[in-house]
């Protein structure tokens, strides 16, 4: 039988042990109750696709109320969460398989609807050029990024709490992390914005918010995740120099970092003259000193080899993982003529895929699912941004 490298196990630096490098990527299930709670939908959905790959990272959970950023979205944002946050994690932990809840502030990505009237905020009271009738956020007080930074931190106690294996800030498609990273959405004057080092405060600052509440509530190997994505396409924007700036700033305080692409093949959006992958381009700057996860449009093991060949430590797969949730233990009994790569709607059910983010799918996502009774829209994420990395369309 073919020897996978994906199937080898990896030790974080924290001691944390995958028992192989295949990953959950991160997929809203848009099934929480209204508050944020987990429902028992949820975790049906969650324990058909646990047990095979080493890790499994949750759809994004809130960690303020403000950062709320969509309907049917898990929050971490209080203690009322821990029970359900517990029943999650239970449910991930099955034959060895790690738990990481990923977290976030959704900042300028959202709407009074979905915030109870409550008006979004963000770095600078700056709309996002994408959707067009995205709401003008209020640009945020010094105190109230303080209070967010401290509610990462809260996040990360009670993720501790409810038994997960770690916390990975949502840092990628466009949400509060990467809109003060962004020019385009931070132009604020103060000591949170202006330079690049200006703009790199806030990350940091959650980070080191994280740390010390790891290092506060647990001595055993709790592992701390950041994403990111290569690239904005708007001008002024981040450029893929930049985002390698960025990782330089953040490799050895992380235990891992992962990118957010619709392809693994994915070259610079921006620059027509860089040839060589945005995977490989990372990779030479994280080699040897953290964890690289690699991802998108995974779906043979072939491409999950690729991605090790071209530089990453783990790969993520996401659709392929909702199609077939059996996808580890398939490759592992050598049974690859039975994994599914295509999904037919009627079979969403017995997948154990909730009924709203089977609605998503069907609308919102449905040209890149690849389902059975769409022949003709197959969309080629190869040079175009990825699914949820801010260009999504509006349900
Ligand atoms: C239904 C759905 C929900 C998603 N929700 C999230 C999310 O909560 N957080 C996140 O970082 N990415 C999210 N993504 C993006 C995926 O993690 C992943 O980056 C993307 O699907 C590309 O990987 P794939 O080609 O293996 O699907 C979502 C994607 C899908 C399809």
């Amino acid at each position: 039988m073919t020897h996978y490298q994906f199937l080898e196990p990896l030790t974080f630096k924290n001691g944390l042990i995958l028992k192989n490098r295949i990953v959950m990527s991160p997929m809203t299930t848009m099934t929480s109750f209204y508050n944020g709670m987990v429902t028992s939908d949820e975790i049906h959905y969650y324990q058909t696709r646990a047990a095979g790959p080493g890790l499994v990272i949750t759809g994004v959970a809130n960690v303020s109320a403000s950062g709320k950023g969509f309907e049917g979205e898990l929050s971490v944002a209080s203690d009322d969460m821990i029970p359900g946050l517990t029943q999650l994690a239970q449910a991930i932990h099955q034959n060895g398989t790690k738990a990481i809840l990923q977290i976030f502030h959704a900042g300028r990505k959202t709407n009074q609807q979905i915030l109870r009237g409550t008006q979004p905020v963000s770095a600078s009271a700056i709309a996002a050029s994408y959707p067009a009738d995205s709401e003008t956020p209020r640009a945020l007080s010094v105190e109230e990024i303080q209070s967010i930074i401290a509610d990462f931190a809260a996040a990360t106690q009670r993720a501790i709490t409810a038994g997960f294996d770690g916390v990975e800030l949502h840092g990628a498609n466009t949400y509060l992390l990467q809109q003060f990273f962004s020019e385009n959405s931070n132009q604020r004057t103060d000591a949170w914005g202006g330079s690049f080092e200006k703009r790199l405060h806030f990350p940091l600052a959650v980070i080191n918010a994280v740390h010390q509440a790891i290092e506060n509530a647990t001595s055993r190997p709790f592992a701390l995740g950041y994403r990111i994505s290569p690239e904005e396409i708007e001008t002024p924007g981040i450029r893929l120099a930049d985002s390698l700036a960025f990782v330089d700033q953040i490799k050895t305080k992380v235990d891992y970092i992962h990118l957010s692409m619709g392809s693994y093949q994915r070259t610079s959006l921006n620059d027509q003259t860089n040839n060589q992958t945005l995977l490989s381009q990372f990779a030479a700057h994280t080699k040897g000193v953290v964890p690289l996860i690699g991802i998108g449009a995974v779906t043979t093991p072939t491409d999950a080899q690729a991605v090790l060949a071209d530089g990453a430590e783990l790969v993520a797969l996401g659709r392929e993982l909702l199609r077939e949730p059996q996808w580890v233990q398939k490759v592992t009994a050598g049974d690859l003529g039975a994994i599914r790569t295509q999904m037919s709607p009627l079979d969403m059910d017995e997948l154990a895929i909730p009924s709203v983010m089977q609605t998503y799918l069907r609308t919102s996502f449905y040209q890149v699912m690849n389902f059975t009774d769409d022949s003709t829209n197959q969309v080629n994420y190869q040079n175009t941004l990825a699914p949820m990395e801010g260009f999504e369309k509006k349900l």
